[in-house]
């Protein structure tokens, strides 16, 4: 019998083993066992989309106060630093990884909790960004719920960025992870508030749009 997905357990556990060391670097995060290279590559694809968003959207950075949503090992945190945003804030269930960030970045507010329970900063960001985590939160119920915190913590007008890998049978295919398709990321993020404003592949795999 396979264990359930406990999110903490999971990630203190990943953290633990084989990803706090990488703090701050594209070396291991995204796809664990498929080496540096190939993961270094897989950040640069995101953050040449990010890059490309920014400059659509006419962001500016270094007025924008960012809540950085599942921060890991902080790949984002850095990336955030070198935009000099005029703030950070980093959300992630695994403790482990909140203690290895927070000490890489002791400029920026850390926090370990569940964004698919009730949360509140008591503040609102002007760019939230959730790249790679939705399709972790495998409960659907608690997915809503997680969009819903997002919404409450946006700023009027403010932006959401998302990463995830669209599918439309919406199946899980590890214990911790479970995609979606775009019509009910739709439904989601409409009923929290949002409204899409554009969708963009972070690259192709055999012509179909992948990571939006
Ligand atoms: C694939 S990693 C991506 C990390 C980071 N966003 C990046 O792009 O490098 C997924 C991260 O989401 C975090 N996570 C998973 N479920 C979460 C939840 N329910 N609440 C907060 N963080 C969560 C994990 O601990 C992990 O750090």
């Amino acid at each position: 019998m396979t264990s359930p997905y406990l999110e903490k357990d999971y990630w203190d556990e990943r953290y633990r083993k084989r990803g706090a060391e990488r703090i701050g670097s594209a070396s291991g995060t995204l796809a664990a066992g498929l080496g540096g290279g190939y993961n270094r590559y897989l950040y640069r694809l995101r953050r040449k989309a990010v890059e490309e968003v920014v400059a659509d959207l006419n962001l500016r950075l270094p007025e924008t106060s960012v809540l950085d949503i599942g921060c890991g090992t902080g790949y984002w945190s850095s990336f955030f630093r070198e935009m000099r945003v005029a703030e950070y804030t980093g959300l992630d269930v695994s403790q482990v990884a909140v203690d290895a960030v927070s000490r890489e970045y002791p400029e920026y507010t850390y926090r370990a909790l569940d964004v698919g329970k009730p949360f509140d900063l008591k503040k609102t960001f002007g760019l939230i960004n959730a790249f790679d985590v939705l399709y972790h939160i495998t409960d659907d119920e608690k997915f809503e719920l997680c969009l819903r915190n997002l919404s409450r913590h946006a700023n009027p007008g403010g932006i959401l960025l998302i990463a995830d890998y669209f599918d439309d049978r919406q199946k899980i295919s590890a214990s911790h992870v479970r995609h979606r398709s775009y019509e009910f990321y739709e439904r989601v993020l409409t009923e929290a508030g949002f409204e899409i404003l554009a969708l963009k592949p972070v690259f192709y795999y055999l012509s179909r749009a992948v990571g939006c």
